[in-house]
């Protein structure tokens, strides 16, 4: 722990944030803090989320401040177990196999918003629809049940950084803009959820840690082509062309490094580059998906002219990670729209 509270201090004036180990009791004060109104970053399996009480539309609005983030770019709700999601959404069958199937897992559903559901308009931007999710991490569900109410949580970045899969890096990004850190180590999938709408015909909106064979087997059926969203419109309105930006310029599917740029390997790495990270020397896509986001922030922190990074098969996480990776190498023209 970082520094102490002070008593009844006003939610409202923050000047330090807490780091706090994932110690016995570690989870209580996230939820209490969490009932006060206030933001607290934990870990989930994917990434590090930002989490406020999903119903408190002022702790939902400090959390869209202290992100940077528009507010016409909606949450996902967080909660426990398939009960509490029912509370909030409507489940068809393509929904009711996929949440048995996954959950808890790295898979978010967007689903019609149920008249029963206490979630602030603001998270969800006005919208029809609620994003759900049920982690599959033991801390995060730990604070879920001690909490009681759904806690919104976007990835604990700022807006259009790359996301955090440990707690130093949400330090960076947000000290002195939250309340809380529960530092329970690294994240072990390494990257955000995969997100299907079924909405009518199932469709993927953002490829994550969750695979498309995974989910097709599932399902029993085809998936509708993804959705692609890059306008000012898109349906997954965080998914647009400039996200998961480091400052380095990024160079895809490099074959050879030019002088003083660094390298983002995958398998047996190219020679020449004047530092290099490896996503998974042996060419596991899990592994490299792990590795992804904590690997470009040490190499944009590097200050290099660009980071070359070598071609990664599309199979498995593969999809997610180069979608990440695409969006990584885009011109950051939309800096107000990323998530
Ligand atoms: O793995 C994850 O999903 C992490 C962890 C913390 O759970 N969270 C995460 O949240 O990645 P965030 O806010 O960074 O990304 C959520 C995405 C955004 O692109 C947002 O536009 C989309 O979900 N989204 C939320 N509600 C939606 C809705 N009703 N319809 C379509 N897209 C929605
Ligand atoms: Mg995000």
């Amino acid at each position: 722990m970082r520094e102490k509270p002070g008593k009844n201090r006003s939610m409202h004036v923050m000047s330090k944030t807490r780091l706090v180990k994932a110690v016995p009791g570690a989870a209580q004060a996230a939820a209490e803090c969490l009932s006060r109104g206030g933001l607290v970053a934990f870990p989930t399996e994917t990434v590090y989320g930002l989490g406020a009480d999903a119903t408190d539309g002022q702790a939902v609005a400090r959390l869209y401040d202290a992100k940077g983030r528009p507010a016409f770019n909606p949450l996902i709700a967080h909660v426990p177990d398939l009960d509490a999601a029912r509370e909030l959404a409507v489940f068809n069958t393509d929904a009711e196999r996929l949440a048995a199937a996954f959950w808890p897992g790295p898979l978010t559903l967007v689903l019609p918003r149920a008249v029963t559901c206490t979630v602030s308009e603001l998270a969800t931007a006005g919208l029809d629809s609620i994003a759900i999710r049920v982690p599959d991490h033991a801390l995060a569900r730990t604070i879920l049940r001690a909490f009681g109410r759904p806690i919104v949580a976007p990835s604990a970045n700022i807006s259009g950084h790359v996301s955090p899969t440990n707690a130093a890096h949400v330090l960076e990004d947000l000290d002195g803009k939250i309340d809380l850190i529960v530092d329970g180590g690294p994240a072990p999938v390494g990257i955000e959820s995969t997100i299907v709408a079924c909405l009518d015909a199932p469709v993927i909106l953002r490829p994550g840690g969750l695979s498309r064979e995974q989910i097709e087997a599932t399902l029993r059926h085809g998936l509708a082509q993804t959705v692609e969203s890059q306008d000012e419109t898109p349906l997954a309105p965080g998914l647009l062309q400039s996200h998961y930006a480091p400052r380095t310029a990024v160079r895809l599917n490099a074959t050879s490094v030019a002088p003083g740029e660094v390298l983002l390997a995958f398998g047996t790495p190219l020679p020449g580059a004047k530092a290099s990270l490896n996503l998974s020397e042996k060419g596991d896509v899990g592994e490299a998906a792990a590795n992804l986001f904590g690997h470009l922030r040490r190499l944009d922190a590097m200050r290099a002219p660009s980071i070359a990074v070598m071609r990664i098969p599309s199979e498995g996480l593969g999809e997610a990670i180069n979608d990440r990776l695409r969006r990584a190498a885009a011109p950051k023209v939309i800096p107000a729209s990323s998530s």
